[in-house]
């Protein structure tokens, strides 16, 4: 066990608890994310959604190197894992990135929107999902960007809010927090470009799920260093 680390952590002022919670709850959003993304990747077929492909896969692919970045922190804090996956999701701090229903292919043009919550999700994130919803339902043709770019913006507030926690006092925290929000503000920009929101100002990853940031805290590199 980690118990110096922790111990400077605590005589920081932060409350390892609480810390580790949010950690677990950022770990099972992210965890959460990949699992949705790769059926929103999928689905991004056609004219519009093959541009989207591939954006959709580096931030997949992104998402799943944050969880792999969080877990050891996770442990050296004195925290776990939920031993039981349902209660790991169930804990999400971002709301489920449901595939649209109308975007199922199945020919059924039906709008009701599959968009839902994990009992993780902040007012903020319920709110920008009632208003996917509602989009969905009012017939929007570009829903699975919204629950896309709404996603990220949930992590964003997410990383945003340990790494104001963390400033300062928890070094190693704040340097994770801080490098995954770094690739979580490309992600948004990615799909807000998409929504006609404006530039990202970004080109594309050197090769997919590059994770330019977070990939320096992975213990298996991902190879974009070309090791
Ligand atoms: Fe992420
Ligand atoms: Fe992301």
């Amino acid at each position: 066990m980690a118990k110096v680390a922790q111990q400077m952590v605590e005589q920081s002022g932060i409350d390892v608890k609480e810390l580790v919670e949010k950690l677990v709850r950022a770990a099972a959003a992210e965890f959460t994310t990949y699992y949705y993304y790769t059926i929103l990747r999928a689905n991004a077929i056609g004219f519009e959604g093959e541009g989207l492909k591939e954006i959709i896969e580096d931030a997949r692919l992104e998402d799943r190197n944050h969880f792999e970045a969080l877990v050891p922190r996770i442990y050296e804090l004195g925290g776990e894992l939920p031993r039981d996956i349902r209660d790991f999701s169930n804990v999400a701090a971002c709301p489920d990135a449901y595939l649209p229903e109308r975007d199922r292919g199945n020919g059924n043009e039906s709008t009701s929107a599959r968009v839902g919550f994990t009992s993780g999700g902040t007012e903020e994130a319920k709110q920008a999902i009632s208003e996917v919803k509602q989009g969905v339902e009012q017939g929007n043709i570009r829903p699975m960007l919204q629950v896309l770019v709404e996603a990220e913006r949930c992590a964003i507030r997410v990383y945003t809010d340990i790494c104001n926690m963390t400033f300062g006092k928890d070094h190693r925290t704040y340097e994770l927090s801080l490098a995954i929000l770094n690739e979580e503000i490309e992600h948004e920009a990615w799909f807000s470009e998409f929504l006609g929101e404006g530039p990202s100002g970004h080109f594309r990853r050197g090769v997919p799920g590059e994770s330019p940031y977070t990939s320096r805290f992975l213990v298996v590199p991902n190879g974009h260093n070309g090791k």
